[in-house]
């Protein structure tokens, strides 16, 4: 495989190379060769403050030697290793096998105990100082960008060190959601439930919810539209992992607390999207970095 546009630039790097070493030789020669004016004294006949005169003696013989065996190196290491225009070396080395062979490498090391792994019950692999530590590795280059490299979340990303899931914290319910992906869909319910004031009452009967300060004068007219909510957020509010539907009682907010925070969720809905993993990791990989997110809420079951 060529880098070059042309056959051209690699004919011309070549050139330009092999003239350079073959300069280096000419200029050794010529330089063994040509006389500077000789005194008899061995001097150049340059003298300066008087009596500061200079030497003309021969190059140091380890030195020439030197010059000349980098010579030869740099001519066979030319014809063994790619570096002479588009020509790839006697020997066939390249770039490209040497990162496949690390590689290669790296995975016959991996499979061992990826297989170890995988025999393995998720809450078993929890206790795995050697799978969780792998778990570590794959969440900071995976998932801290999104979910925090403390795993607590932030707005609109949720904290995966507490107990309150949104599409359900069992280890087969985890390894859904990242070979999949979820999407939570919470569609805009303004019209569902009535005018704006209505919308400010719902607020204020979701915040009721989970004892967070509100008006209960609101919180009980806004009770009765709350019925528009039921059929994912349940009848209680509690939430309904199958909907990705969040628990409204626990006083965990994902997208902002307060009534403007609610009105704004209830008028606009919500689209928010994990992406699935499929893909990007494979089976192995997926399968510690569920039991690594269910250690960190289940501390008491996790090597840490
Ligand atoms: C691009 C941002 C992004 C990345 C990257 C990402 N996530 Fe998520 N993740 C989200 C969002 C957003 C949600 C919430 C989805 C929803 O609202 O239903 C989520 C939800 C989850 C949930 C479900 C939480 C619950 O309460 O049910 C888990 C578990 C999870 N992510 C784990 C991971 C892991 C592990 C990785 C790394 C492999 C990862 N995520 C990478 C954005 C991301
Ligand atoms: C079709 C199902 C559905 C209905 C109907 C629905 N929601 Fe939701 N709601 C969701 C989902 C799903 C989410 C989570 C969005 C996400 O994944 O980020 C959500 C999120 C919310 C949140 C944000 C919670 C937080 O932690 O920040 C609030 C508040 C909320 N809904 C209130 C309501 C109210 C009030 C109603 C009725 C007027 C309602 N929802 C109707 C599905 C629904």
């Amino acid at each position: 495989m060529s880098d070059f546009t042309s056959n051209f630039w690699s004919v011309y790097v070549a050139a330009l190379t092999v003239i350079g070493i073959v300069a280096c030789l000419v200029l050794l020669w010529m330089a063994g060769r040509k006389k500077v004016i000789s005194t008899s004294d061995n001097t150049t006949g340059h003298v300066w403050d008087e009596d500061l005169v200079e030497m003309n003696n021969p190059l140091p013989r380890w030195w020439v030697w030197l010059f000349v065996i980098t010579v030869v190196f740099g001519l066979a290491y030319l014809a063994a290793y790619p570096g002479l225009g588009a020509f790839a070396g006697k020997l066939g080395w390249s770039q490209q096998a040497a990162y496949d062979a690390e590689v290669a490498k790296a995975k016959a090391e991996l499979e061992p105990l990826y297989a170890r792994f995988a025999s393995m019950k998720p809450e078993d692999l929890a206790r795995d100082p050697q799978a969780m530590a792998i778990g570590e590795r794959l969440y900071m280059n995976n998932c801290a960008q999104c979910h925090g490299s403390d795993a607590r979340g932030s707005k609109g990303f949720p904290n995966l060190t507490d107990k309150d899931w949104l599409h359900g914290g069992a280890p087969e319910k985890i390894r859904e959601t990242l070979e999949k992906g979820r999407v939570g869909n919470m569609p805009p319910m303004a019209a569902a439930v009535g005018t704006p004031e209505d919308v400010r009452n719902v607020a204020h009967y979701v915040l009721s919810l989970s004892g967070s300060p509100h008006d209960s004068l609101r919180a009980s007219l806004g009770k009765p539209k709350f019925a528009a909510c039921a059929a994912c957020h349940g009848a209680d509010g509690k939430g309904m992992t199958a909907m990705g539907a969040p628990n409204l009682t626990d006083d965990i907010w994902l997208h902002g607390w307060g009534e403007a925070a609610i009105a704004a969720i209830v008028t606009n809905g919500k689209v928010n999207e994990m992406p699935a993993q499929a893909e990007k990791l494979t089976e192995a990989q997926i399968g510690v970095l569920t039991s690594y997110v269910w250690g960190l809420s289940n501390k008491a079951g996790a090597a840490r």
